[in-house]
């Protein structure tokens, strides 16, 4: 039954991912970007090109899978933000995941198609079209019973075993100068002190992917949306990593927070954080 969702999501990831890397040229270099451009707060933005390709994703799963639940970060398929937590088939998407790299011309982008089983996250698929020279995208795809991939290539987690020897990804919330806001400015600090490394590319979805690929050793996030890491949450399962969360007691997926990692460093880092 997943399976079927699984073939599914991976062939109208590479579909919509076609179309979202024709929008992305078109615009690139011609800063028409503005225009078209709509603010959600003071920073998240939103384009025409996102709720195209919602409208896209969420037409497709309707008329294959009727019955299911979807939901998607533009609204097209429920109210924003509200989910059937019930169902026993949930589809969560992203129709554009790094908008705002898209809107500035950065290749960071992607499309995030998470499949939730009787609450659990069983499948996704992470389409960066923008990515992956000749292969033409990076389709990201996979699950805990499935074993994860990027295109045809099978992948595993890092066997990193130190912070001081990772190369770790974070990225900050749209809502950092809200009163009382964490800005995960002393987290970013400390990671910054004791790993070899630090990103922050501007996709969480991609983020989660990279862990899965053994790229980054590790990965978190504060003030993250269930759409944001839905799909990457089952590629890093897929690929033997860990999920985890930096506040105990906390679910990864609805409690906008994660903590990803090889799962050889995540308590190190953990306690690196709760030491703060
Ligand atoms: C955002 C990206 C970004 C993360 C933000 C997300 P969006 O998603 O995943 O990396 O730092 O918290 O909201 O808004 O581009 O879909």
């Amino acid at each position: 039954m997943t399976q079927r969702r699984l073939d599914f999501a991976r062939e109208l990831a590479r579909q919509a991912g076609a179309l979202l890397l024709e929008r992305f040229e078109a615009r690139r270099f011609a800063k028409a970007s503005s225009a078209a451009t709509e603010f959600k707060g003071r920073r998240e933005l939103v384009t025409a090109v996102d709720r195209e390709i919602e409208t896209l994703l969420v037409t497709a799963i309707r008329e294959r899978f009727e019955h299911d639940a979807i939901l998607a970060e533009e609204g097209v398929a429920s109210p924003r933000g509200v989910a059937d937590r019930a169902a026993e088939f949930l589809w969560i998407l992203d129709p554009i995941d790094g908008t705002t790299n898209f809107v500035h011309g950065h290749p960071s982008f992607s499309i995030s198609i998470g499949i939730v089983r009787s609450g659990e996250v069983a499948a996704g698929v992470v389409m960066a079209p923008a990515l992956g020279g000749r292969a033409g995208g990076e389709c990201y795809w996979g699950g805990p019973l499935f074993g994860a991939y990027c295109n045809d290539h099978k992948l595993s987690v890092s066997t990193t075993t130190a912070v001081r020897d990772a190369v770790v990804a974070t990225g900050f919330s749209y809502g950092r100068n809200e009163m009382g806001a964490d800005t995960n400015v002393e987290r970013f600090t400390a990671a910054l002190m004791e790993a070899r490394g630090i990103r922050r590319c501007g996709s969480a979805a991609l983020d989660l992917a990279f862990v899965a690929a053994g790229i980054y050793d590790a990965y978190w996030e504060k003030d993250l949306a269930p759409y944001d890491v839905a799909a990457g949450i089952a590629l890093v399962l897929g690929a033997g990593g860990s999920i985890d969360v930096l506040e105990t007691g906390k679910s990864p997926l609805w409690d906008r927070q994660v903590l990803a990692s090889n799962g050889r460093i995540g308590s190190e880092l953990r306690a690196l954080f709760d030491a703060l």
